[in-house]
């Protein structure tokens, strides 16, 4: 089957390419708010983050950081609702995301991304579906934040539990989607008893399979290829089209293209194009088109 390719340099917060209920899936990992490697994406995207993390040094408020927490989940909104309304009515969205603990000026917290998340994707119009736990192998447990046990780890009560989970959100518009009996493209992509059992299952780890990614791939915090691939299989069916709205390193649109589905993909910067073609190769089944926008 051939299939067709968009990567669009542009913003997601607007994804005029696309028509109202046009997409069947959406997989994404978006940058996670609070975790200190996407302040400046988000100081950049957003002058009035920027602002608050002026105040924040001049005054170190607790109020302020609030509101740095709230305005990076403002921007992250923006796209959930463009992602609801080019949705299909019973189209699913799966959100990877990870909680982030930070200490700002001496105070440690967590900050639970998932659950901002969930919330606003509820009040867009989302019904929240049962989510996956991805067990990452490599995080150590960690006292004060400071990322490992010191000896102190061992006498209550002052350590922190270690975040060695992050969260494969799941949403749908609407209802469950219809298909007429025997649907052959359906039948096509049905999985194996195995995949089905595995990945229906609440927790995904991923031990011995741990990918080399480059530098830059590693800057854009790639997910692992098994992660989309299960995804856009458990998810869409061949032949329909798959949204990242936050493409990245273009790990979206390989597998994509590898399991016969269309792909749209969205990323602001124009930096990643090389690592995106390189990764996504070269076959005469897909037709990928790169589009540069003109104004974001
Ligand atoms: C966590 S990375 C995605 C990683 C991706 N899953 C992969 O495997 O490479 C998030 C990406 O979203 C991009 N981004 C942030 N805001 C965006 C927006 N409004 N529209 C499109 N891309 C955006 C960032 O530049 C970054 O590359």
């Amino acid at each position: 089957m051939q299939t067709q390719h968009r990567i669009i340099l542009g913003n997601s917060q607007r994804m005029s390419e696309l028509e109202d209920s046009s997409v069947q899936l959406m997989v994404t990992s978006p940058p996670y708010p609070m975790i200190s490697m996407w302040d400046e994406l988000f100081c950049k995207a957003d002058p009035k983050i920027a602002e608050l993390f002026g105040e924040l040094a001049a005054m170190s408020e607790e109020k302020v950081v609030r509101q740095i927490y709230a305005a990076m989940h403002d921007y992250l909104a923006k796209v959930w609702q463009e992602t609801h309304r080019v949705l299909v009515d019973g189209g699913i969205a799966c959100i990877n995301i990870g909680d982030a603990t930070r200490s700002i000026n001496g105070k440690f917290q967590l900050y639970p991304n998932h659950s901002r998340i969930t919330e606003v994707c509820e009040k867009i119009g989302f019904t929240t579906l049962p989510y996956i736990l991805w067990k990452k192998p490599t995080n150590k447990p960690s006292y004060k934040g400071k990322g490992a046990f010191l000896g102190s780890g061992f006498l209550p009560p002052n350590a922190y539990v270690t975040l060695d989970c992050e969260f494969i959100l799941l949403f749908r518009k609407g209802r469950l989607r219809k298909f007429p009996p025997h649907d052959k493209d359906r039948y096509d992509s049905v999985l194996t008893k195995k995949e089905r059992d595995e990945w229906f299952s609440q927790i995904w780890s991923f031990k011995g399979t741990r990918q080399t990614v480059t530098d830059l791939e590693r800057r854009t915090a790639a997910y692992p290829e098994e992660i989309a691939n299960r995804l856009i299989r458990m998810f869409s069916i061949k032949g329909e089209l798959v949204l990242d709205p936050f493409l990245g390193s273009g790990t979206t649109t390989k597998i994509a293209i590898q399991n016969e589905r269309n792909s749209i993909g969205y990323e602001t910067d124009p930096n990643l194009l090389p690592i995106i073609t390189k990764k996504i190769g070269y076959t005469k089944e897909a037709i990928v088109k790169i589009i540069k926008r003109l104004k974001n």
